[in-house]
């Protein structure tokens, strides 16, 4: 697991990482100790975060600069900004009383496991790093389920894996980083299943990038089953990784003592700007549309490429190539780095994998042409 970065650090790596070298690059899913702004003047493809490369819809562009003047203010004081969360409430096709808002899905994810620090966790292996990292930080048994062969969720093993000590059940579905998904049936039945004993947590980041019928939400199960919680996020398909704005969905009976001990009811923590955009956002399906469409295009090209190297892609369903490595020689991230293509490597139960987030059409034609002069194995 990489170490946050200090400053004294970050000057060392930052000068190290000009010259394309000795630059460390944080394992998959895990966000702390990156750089994320490192490199993108010096024409570095940046294919590490799992970004949307298109940018925030014209329409929250607009919103944000025409917000500016009221920024001196606190979001409950901006008469428009009053209604987000009823908005945002009525996209999702739930009540208000059942958002919560944070700064970005990675906080909620976070506070999550902060809120349950009494009993374990179960979760897969490999999965997105901040829930299962946070709750590890404090104390808490993490009990990890390890992928199929496929890089498919092991539902019935996750369902094993509970027991009477499991406070909560976390699974990313699409998964981040492998980019597979569980088809909507299996995975209502193993959260309707798990939910009579913990907490379920399904982070859906990466939804939006589904087509139907496999893009079904798991918030419909919600009422009846008080258990099960969502995390979304306008970070992917909005494009607004930057802007920091997330939420937690659940039942009312949850999200109250999630909300008290978070900020109180008042949603101090988002700033304004983040909210004029998203509410804009959410006015823009066209922006998804396109993001999606492109996306499609660059990762069926990346994915087609990849095969034509004899590399064993995983069938995504996200923005971003999860592949295996093979007996790759060496630290293959760090090797790309230094070809100005950054994106993340690691080690799973023995076997080396890598993840390349989707950029745009030229930024994989140029991930291609490194992978095409370097690829040897
Ligand atoms: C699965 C998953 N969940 C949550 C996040 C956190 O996103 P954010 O904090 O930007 O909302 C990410 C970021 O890459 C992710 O991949």
């Amino acid at each position: 697991m990489a170490s946050p970065v200090n400053r004294r650090d970050w000057i060392k790596y930052s000068s190290l990482a000009t010259l394309g070298l000795g630059f460390r690059i944080p394992s998959m899913g895990n966000e702390e100790g990156i750089l994320k702004s490192y490199g993108a003047e010096s024409g570095l493809v940046n294919l590490s975060s799992n970004e949307n490369p298109y940018g925030i819809s014209s329409k929250a562009r607009e919103a944000v600069l025409s917000m500016l003047g009221e920024t001196h203010r606190y979001q409950y004081n901006i008469g428009s900004l009053k209604t987000f969360k009823k908005e945002l409430a009525g996209h999702l096709g739930v009540s208000d009383t059942q958002v919560l808002l944070t700064p970005g899905s990675g906080e909620a994810l976070g506070l999550l496991a902060r809120s349950y620090p009494n009993g374990n966790l179960v979760t897969a292996y490999p999965t997105f790093g901040i829930l299962p990292t946070t709750a590890k930080k404090i104390g808490t048994e993490v009990i990890e389920v390890p992928l199929t062969a496929e890089k498919a969720h092991d539902l019935p093993a996750m369902l094993k894996a509970i027991n009477s000590k499991t406070a909560m059940v976390y699974i990313c579905n699409p998964a981040n980083p492998s980019s597979t998904i569980v088809p909507p049936a299996a995975l209502k039945a193993f959260c309707v299943e798990a939910a009579k004993k913990a907490v379920v947590v399904v982070d859906e980041a990466y939804i939006d990038f589904l087509d139907v019928p496999d893009n079904e939400s798991m918030i419909g199960l919600i009422e009846c089953n008080p258990n099960i919680m969502v995390v979304g996020t306008f970070s992917k398909i909005h494009a607004m990784a930057g802007l920091r704005v997330g939420y937690v969905i659940g039942h009312p009976s949850l999200m109250k003592p999630l909300e008290e001990t978070y900020f109180m009811r008042a949603q101090f923590s988002m700033s304004v700007l983040s909210m004029t955009a998203a509410q804009a956002s959410l006015k823009d399906p066209e922006h998804h549309k396109i993001s999606k469409l492109k996306n499609e295009q660059a990762r069926t090209y990346g994915y087609n490429e990849l095969k034509k190297l004899n590399i064993n892609c995983i069938p995504s369903y996200t923005n971003f190539l999860f592949f295996p490595l093979g007996n790759y020689a060496g630290n293959f991230a760090e090797d790309m780095l230094k070809q100005q293509i950054f994106l993340r490597s690691d080690i799973y139960g023995g076997e080396k994998w890598a993840r390349a987030s989707v950029g745009t059409m030229e930024e994989m034609q140029q991930f291609i042409k490194v992978m095409k002069a370097t690829w040897k194995v």
